[in-house]
């Protein structure tokens, strides 16, 4: 049962918010409806039209990528790539296999799952990389230990977690060493930069296969959609023919290749095109709530989601928070439930969570890492320190490195609508401070 926090005294004052704050929603602007209405007016309410080829000539043209294909989900750009990168590597399967059957593939671990189910369509192995401190991204060191251990490994898919780019520049250098490729999740960081050898880059440009979300939580929306990136156009236009269904050029269906519906509908497009121009004002909107919480927490033992000041600028898609290790209250997680003690002085994750919930602001825990999933608790985890399971032993103290589990643990999502208003921030500030009352 979640505790009756309306009666808790060191809550005592605080009136629950009027409006809902939630997590991240869509901000329509009005400009979405008017392209959505020239679609409806001119009849192109298909997965071709006006809407669809602009959006990709102005993605393409910001990210700095001489292509991009518009789908209909992040999910189906991210499966593509993969795909596209299997077949490079390994060559084309037959219909009824996938281009990773029997191959590991290296592979974010704190990420939203959408990241690396494409290895499992492909037949691939997902070997997930353990995440460092900086970034809360993926660890070059650890990948460095995987290419070790896993040596024929030939590619990686990394995301950049909450808007902050990761190691960029290291872990391209380590797959530029071992012949990999780079598949790109920025699902979650348009619009962030990324200094790579002295030039400021978008996110989205940094991999050999470039993916983009327009879910309707990201930091602009087309309700739904995704795209995918490259400045090859022999792989766009490869994207392009698997996402509406591989036809081949015959005046019937004919087919050489499996297919997929996986093509963005033109109003969909508009929408992403009525959004498009208000992208760095999202952006702008997202650090002022950011910087908000890290002036807010002063004082308490928390510390904000990090990035890397020099070499990135983040999209600050989601702000997040961590509590310092001494100031966890006793907290622990079963598959699907939860059980906390409350402290003096201290808190946790989910204390914060439901009293934020109590209150009417959505926060959300971290994403839960890969390798803690039940789903792939079978496959490969690799720490800085090497092979990440079976790492305790009953007759030595000590239980190895989990940084992953680590920022689960003790981190949290925090309400990071662009809609919020200063004043509803300021009581989710005062509840989370209030949390840590000694
Ligand atoms: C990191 C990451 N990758 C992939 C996706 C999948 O994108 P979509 O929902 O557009 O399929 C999401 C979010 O939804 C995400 O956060």
């Amino acid at each position: 049962m979640i505790k009756d926090f309306t009666k808790d005294p060191r809550f005592a004052g605080i009136e629950p918010l009027k409006n809902k704050v939630w997590l991240a929603s869509p901000m329509m602007h009005g400009k979405e409806q008017e392209y959505v209405r020239e679609a409806f007016d001119t009849n192109w309410v298909t997965t071709a039209g006006t809407n669809i080829n602009e959006i990709e000539k102005e993605v393409a043209a910001y990210i700095g990528v001489k292509y991009a294909v518009a789908l209909s989900a992040g999910t189906a750009s991210l499966h593509l790539a993969t795909k596209l990168a299997g077949e490079k590597l390994y060559g084309q399967p037959k219909p009824n296999a996938g281009t990773l059957a029997g191959r590991r593939v290296f592979c974010s671990d704190v990420t939203f799952d959408a990241s690396i189910n494409p290895v499992a369509y492909e037949d691939g192995e997902a070997i997930f990389i353990d995440t460092e401190y900086d970034t809360w991204n993926m660890d070059p060191i650890a990948l460095e230990k995987a290419f070790e251990i896993y040596p024929d490994t030939k590619l990686i898919i990394v995301a950049h977690l909450y808007g902050t780019p990761g190691k960029m520049e290291e872990i391209k250098r380590i797959a530029d060493n071992y012949d990999a490729l780079i598949v790109e999740d920025a699902a979650e960081s348009l619009g962030a930069k990324y200094k790579l050898n002295g030039q400021w880059v978008e996110t989205g440009s940094l991999g050999d296969y470039n993916c983009i979300s327009f879910n309707g939580n990201k930091i602009i929306t087309g309700s739904s959609g995704g795209m995918f990136l490259t400045d090859s156009k022999e792989d766009a236009d490869k994207v392009r023919k698997w996402s509406t269904q591989s036809r081949e050029a015959a005046p019937w269906y004919q087919h050489e290749e499996i297919g997929y519906n996986y093509r963005m509908s033109n109003i969909v497009a508009g929408i992403v095109r009525g959004q498009f121009p208000y992208l760095q004002e999202h952006i702008d909107k997202k650090k002022t709530i950011w910087e908000r919480y890290k002036i807010g927490f002063e004082g308490i033992p928390v510390s904000m989601n990090p990035f890397d000041e020099e070499k990135s600028v983040p999209n600050y898609w989601l702000s997040c928070m961590i509590i310092d290790k001494d100031a966890m209250c006793k907290q622990v997680r079963g598959e699907s439930d939860y059980l906390y003690i409350c402290e003096q002085g201290k808190s946790c994750p989910q204390e914060i969570l439901d009293a934020l919930a109590l209150f009417g602001a959505e926060g959300r825990p971290i994403w839960k890492p890969m390798h803690m999933q039940p789903i792939y608790r079978t496959h490969p985890f690799i720490t800085s320190e090497g092979n990440g399971r079976g790492r305790t032993n009953a007759y030595i103290v000590g239980n190895g490195i989990d940084i992953g589990a680590d920022i689960f643990a003790r981190g949290l999502c925090l309400p990071s609508d662009i809609k919020m208003t200063e004043e509803e921030q300021n009581i989710i500030i005062d509840i989370i401070r209030r949390c840590f009352i000694k």
